[in-house]
């Protein structure tokens, strides 16, 4: 396996155009970043994989687009606005703040002897102790004060008169949109129990912690799914246990992540949220060792009542067939797409052994381009030419990138190290034999194909829909 650091992830990103610092240009801003060409492209295909699989080709499942901007109350009856924290800490001499089980984690990973202490377990109060017991600092090497519990929901407000504008929130979760939809989605649509409603998008916490990449940002994007049944009908360990299965497929065989790369860890009872009977976190091996990268909470009907308290709204459920009325329970897995980008970018990074090439190795349906299309020569407008009419051919069937400058072996180099699987050159042999060498990104093996074969030859290569 290759060795490497998350700055080796980090410098490939910017370099080749997958991540950008926000803001750059007036010196960036804390845990925020932009896409580039690339990484839009495979942010895209994350997406559209996990919409395919989840939401559209299942019966029981369907699809919504929930606003950023929810009503208040929303957040007051999820619970958000009381307990949606995190540990803080706060340097005293400097001023600047922190997250204090990163502090711990930190100065663990720094010890000689490794400790079998989850810090995720710990309460406020034990962190306090563990940093008065042993003194850990701040990264700039002073005392800290006490934690305290720090509200990560962003504020915001409505209205077009100072002092006259109502408070709102940019939803810290994508879930509770669903929730205060379920009596609309029930109302319009023929679903019955058990059903699953899913989206994807923004979504906002206010995080203290920097230096992760993209692993912790202050915007990033959630596909949530709320998957509600009637506890009375199915167990909700079978379905907890059918849903954590449905997470490691996509994973591992949709994705092609390593296994080994890959485990489960249970929620104590002091981790678990305020609204979850049972969590389950699915932790990638990231470079910064196995963090969570998917969970799966069972919600029971935590949320509906909330939202049947405050709204007053009716958010049962009857049953089209016997009549009887109730508040469905719900399991959620609920996974940030900006992680699952991280992880295919370090799960597919590779070096040979020469440290002459750099790889990303993606499944080919994942890869930002599946072709690269180059004429030999650019001085050459016969060659220019039949390259631009390959590069039409292809286009409509796939991501493809045109690249003329330099010479195959430079243009080879840059496309492995953003993962394009195949390299289409177009020669002098392709005036007189209509064929073209199609290079392998992974085996860098070579095969001559005729241009009337060109799409059958890489739609097999592909394994593309
Ligand atoms: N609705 C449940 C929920 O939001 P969560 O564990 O807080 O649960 C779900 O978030 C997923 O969203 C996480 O597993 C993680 O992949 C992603 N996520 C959470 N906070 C994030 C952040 N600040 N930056 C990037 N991704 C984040």
């Amino acid at each position: 396996m290759t060795e490497f650091t998350l700055d080796t992830i980090t410098a490939l990103a910017k370099r080749r155009g997958f991540v950008y610092q926000t803001s750059e240009i007036y010196g960036g801003l804390a845990s925020s970043y932009d896409y580039g060409p690339l990484g839009t492209e495979l942010l895209r295909n994350i997406k559209n994989k996990w919409w395919q699989e989840m939401i559209r080709e299942k019966a029981d499942m369907i699809g919504l687009d929930s606003q950023i901007l929810l009503h208040p109350q929303t957040w007051v009856a999820s619970g958000h606005v009381d307990s949606f924290t995190d540990p803080l800490v706060e340097d005293k001499v400097t001023h600047k703040r922190y997250r204090a089980d990163h502090l711990i984690e930190t100065w663990l990973a720094k010890q000689k002897e490794t400790s079998a202490l989850v810090v995720e377990e710990l309460t406020v109060d034990e962190m306090g102790a563990f940093i008065a017991e042993n003194k850990v600092l701040s990264p700039d090497g002073n005392p800290v004060t006490e934690p305290k519990e720090f509200n990560i929901l962003f504020e915001t407000a409505v209205g077009a008169i100072e002092g006259a504008k109502s408070k709102l929130y940019l939803r810290g979760e994508t879930a509770q949109g669903i929730f205060t939809n379920f009596r609309q989605v029930l109302d319009s649509t023929r679903v019955k129990l058990p059903f699953g409603i899913g989206q994807i998008g923004k979504s906002f916490r206010n995080e203290i912690t920097t230096g992760q990449f993209v692993f912790r940002t202050l915007e990033f994007e959630q596909a949530e799914i709320e998957y509600f049944f009637d506890p009375e009908q199915a167990g909700w360990q079978t379905l907890f246990a059918e849903w954590q299965q449905r997470m490691w497929e996509f994973v591992v065989n949709t994705l092609g992540v390593r296994e080994e790369n890959l485990r489960w860890r249970r929620h104590s009872d002091k981790e678990r949220s305020h609204y979850s009977r049972e969590t389950y976190d699915l932790d990638y091996r990231f470079p910064f060792g196995f963090k969570e990268l998917w969970g799966v909470a069972y919600r029971t009907d935590y949320d509906l009542q909330q939202h049947i308290q405050h709204a007053g709204a009716k958010l049962n459920y009857k049953d089209p067939f016997t009549g009887k009325q109730f508040v469905p329970h719900v399991i959620e897995p609920a996974v940030g797409i900006n992680r699952l980008f991280l992880m295919l970018l370090c799960d597919a990074y590779w070096q040979d052994a020469e440290n002459k090439r750099t790889v990303l190795r993606f499944k080919p349906e994942l890869a930002p381009y599946k072709t690269a299309v180059f004429p030999l020569l650019r001085n050459k407008p016969e060659l220019v030419q039949k390259a631009q009419a390959v590069y039409q051919l292809v286009a409509p069937h796939h991501t493809t990138t045109w690249d003329d400058r330099g010479n195959i072996g430079k243009r080879y180099y840059y496309q492995d190290e953003i993962g394009t699987p195949f390299c289409i050159t177009i020669d002098f042999e392709t005036l007189e034999t209509n064929t073209v060498t199609v290079r392998h990104r992974d085996t860098t093996a070579q095969d001559r194909v005729n241009v009337d074969q060109l799409l059958s030859y890489l739609q097999n290569q592909l394994n593309l829909t």
